[in-house]
C-alpha cells in the first residue's frame, strides 16, 4: 500500500458563483481515504461551496489524515505548522482536520496546533459542511477558542452515501468503499481503533452507486475496505422468503457482490484492496474464475514469513495456513497474481525469523510487494514490547526484502512474456510520449505504443519485456480496429 499526497482537483466545470465560499482539501493514507475526500468535496459542492487547487485561494482547508505510521502524522502536523502564520494574516480561515489522526488522536490535535477549528472523526466526515457553519458562527477572533472549536468523532454511525447528483471526478476509475474498519486485532495496527468496527454496505447500494459512477465515465470500480474479503460478516441473514440481490442465499458476501457487479453494463474491470487470509473461501475463489471483469490479481499480505512472528502479531494464521488460502485461489484460478505487505523489525524478530519472510516471499511467489520498517504506534498491544530490533537492522532488512522481493516479481513477469494478454488502457504515458499504460487482467502494469483513443478500452497486447514492476509490449491490432 502506497501513502501518497493527493491535491485535489476542481470539477471541470463548477456550477457555483466565484463569490461561494472555497474549500481546499489535502489528502494523506490510503485509498479509503482518498475516496472518502471525495465524497467531502461532493458534500461541499451540493452545499454550494467551490473546491479549488489551492490553499491561498481557499476559506476553508481541510486535512484528510493518516496514522498508520509516525511519520504519517508528522507530517499532517508539520502542514498545520505551515498554515499558522496564514492564519494569522487571514483571521476568517477556517482549518479542519479529518480522517485517522483526528479519531486516534481527538482534542490533542487542538493541543499540537492551536489555529485548527475543527476536528472530525472516520465516521462522521459527511456533516462537514454543517460543521464548518457551526465554527463560523461561533467563532469572535482570529484563534479559535473552547467555544468555537468542533470536535466530532462519534463512530456510532454508519457513513451514509449518496453520491448521485454529485459532481463525479474520478474518471475512469471509480473507487467504492463497500466496508468500512476492521474486526481483527493485529498488535502493531492503529485502523482498528481509527476506522472502528466492521460495517459492511448492502449490495443493492453498491450496485446503484457503481451504475452511477459509470454513467459518469467509470469503467474500473476498485472496491476498498481494511478487509474487504470480511465484507457482509455484520449484515443480517435473510429472512426465510426474503428477496436477495440476484437470488442469492444466506448472508451476503464479497462472492455475491462480484456476481452482482459483473453484472453492471459499461463496467469493464473490478478490482480489490486490500484482503485478509483468514477470510478467504472457496466460494470468493470461485466468483473470482466466474467473473470476467475481475482482475486475477489480489493484494492479500502476508506481513511476515515466521510462525513465531505472525503469532505474536495477532495475525490469526500460521505460514501453512496462509499456503492452504492461496492453494483455495489457485486451484480455482491458476495463475492468480498475489500481492503482499511486509513489516520488517517487528519486537522480537531474530535474523532467523526475518530469512523466513525472504523464503516465503519467494515461495509464495509475491508479484507486488511493499515493505514497511516496524514503527510502534500508541494504544497497540504491540506497543507495549520493547522496539528491540535496532533502526539500522530494520533498514538494512528493508533492503534486503526489497531485493529479494524485486527478483520474485521479476521472475513473475517473466512468465508472460512472449504472450498475448487483454489490456484495460487507463491512460496515456507522461513519461513516453507515444505510449499508453494499462493493466492486464493479471493485474499487471504494461505499456506500449498506441494512440490515445485506446484509452478506456480493452485491447491485446503481446508481453515483450520485463521489469520487476510491469512489462512492455505492442499490440495486436486487428484489421476491423486498424
Ligand atoms: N488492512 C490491511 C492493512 C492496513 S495498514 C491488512 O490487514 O493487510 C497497511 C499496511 O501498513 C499493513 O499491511 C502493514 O504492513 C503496515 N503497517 C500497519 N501498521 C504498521 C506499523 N505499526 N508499523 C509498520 N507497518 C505497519
Ligand atoms: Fe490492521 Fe490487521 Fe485489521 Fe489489517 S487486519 S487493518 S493490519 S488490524
Ligand atoms: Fe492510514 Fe487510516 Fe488508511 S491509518 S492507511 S488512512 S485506514
Amino acid at each position: 500500500m502506497t501513502l501518497t499526497r493527493v491535491q485535489s482537483r476542481p470539477a471541470a466545470s463548477d456550477p457555483t458563483a466565484d463569490s461561494s465560499t472555497s474549500v481546499h482539501l489535502v489528502t494523506f493514507g490510503c485509498q479509503m481515504n482518498k475516496y472518502d475526500s471525495l465524497m467531502v468535496e461532493g458534500r461541499f459542492r451540493k452545499d454550494g461551496y467551490r473546491i479549488v487547487p489551492g490553499m491561498d485561494e481557499a476559506d476553508v482547508v481541510l486535512f484528510n489524515t493518516c496514522s498508520v505510521r509516525e511519520h504519517a502524522e508528522e507530517r499532517v502536523y508539520s502542514w498545520l505548522g505551515e498554515l499558522k502564520a496564514e492564519k494569522l494574516r487571514r483571521p476568517d480561515l477556517i482549518i479542519g482536520v479529518l480522517g485517522c489522526l483526528a479519531q486516534r488522536a481527538q482534542d490533542e490535535v487542538f493541543r499540537r496546533a492551536g489555529h485548527v477549528d475543527i476536528v472530525v472523526g472516520t465516521r462522521r466526515f459527511q456533516h462537514l459542511p454543517r460543521l464548518v457553519e457551526e465554527v463560523r458562527e461561533r467563532r469572535t477572533g482570529a484563534m479559535p477558542t473552547a467555544a468555537s472549536r468542533v470536535l466530532d468523532v462519534d463512530m456510532d454511525d454508519a457513513v451514509e452515501v449518496e453520491r448521485k447528483g454529485e459532481v463525479y471526478t474520478g474518471g475512469l476509475n471509480g473507487f467504492l468503499a463497500v466496508m468500512r474498519g476492521c474486526d481483527l486485532s493485529c498488535t502493531y495496527c492503529i485502523v482498528p481503533t481509527t476506522r472502528g468496527k466492521v460495517q459492511s454496505r448492502p449490495i443493492a447500494a453498491l450496485v446503484e452507486e457503481t451504475r452511477w459512477m459509470v454513467s459518469q465515465g467509470a469503467r474500473i470500480v476498485t472496491l476498498l475496505g481494511q478487509t474487504v474479503n470480511s465484507y457482509g460478516e455484520d449484515l443480517p441473514k435473510p429472512a426465510a422468503g426474503e428477496e436477495t440481490y440476484l437470488g442469492r442465499q444466506g448472508r451476503p458476501s464479497l462472492a455475491d457482490l462480484l456476481y452482482a457487479l459483473q453484472e453492471v453494463e459499461g463496467l469493464e474491470r473490478i478490482r480489490m484492496i486490500t484482503l485478509h487470509p483468514s477470510y478467504v473461501t472457496p466460494a470468493f475463489a470461485k466468483a473470482i474464475a466466474d467473473c470476467s471483469k475481475v482482475d486475477r490479481s489480489l493484494p492479500l499480505p502476508a506481513q511476515s514469513g515466521s510462525d513465531e512472528v505472525l503469532r505474536a502479531m495477532k495475525r490469526g494464521y500460521t505460514t501453512e495456513l496462509y499456503r492452504k488460502r492461496a492453494a483455495i485461489l489457485r486451484a480455482e484460478v491458476p495463475d492468480i497474481e498475489l500481492g503482499s505487505d511486509w513489516i520488517v523489525g517487528f519486537p522480537g524478530e531474530s535474523d532467523a525469523d526475518f530469512e523466513q519472510s525472504v523464503e516465503f516471499l519467494a515461495e509464495i511467489g509475491f508479484s507486488s510487494n511493499y515493505i514497511f520498517k516496524y514503527d510502534p504506534r500508541p494504544e497497540t498491544v504491540a506497543h507495549d514490547r520493547t522496539d528491540d530490533v535496532p533502526l539500522e537492522v530494520k533498514k538494512d532488512r528493508n533492503r534486503r526484502l526489497l531485493e529479494a522481493a524485486h527478483k520474485t516479481q521479476f521472475g513473475r513477469m517473466q512468465r508472460h512474456i512472449g504472450r498475448e494478454h487483454d489490456v484495460f488502457v487507463e491512460k496515456v504515458s507522461e513519461r513516453h510520449a507515444g505510449f499508453l499504460q494499462g493493466r492486464t487482467t493479471y493485474g499487471i502494469p504494461i505499456s506500449f505504443e498506441g494512440p490515445p483513443e485506446r484509452v478506456g478500452t480493452m485491447t491485446r497486447v503481446r508481453a515483450a519485456e520485463a521489469t520487476p514492476y510491469g512489462m512492455m509490449g505492442l499490440e495486436l491490432v486487428d484489421e476491423a480496429s486498424a
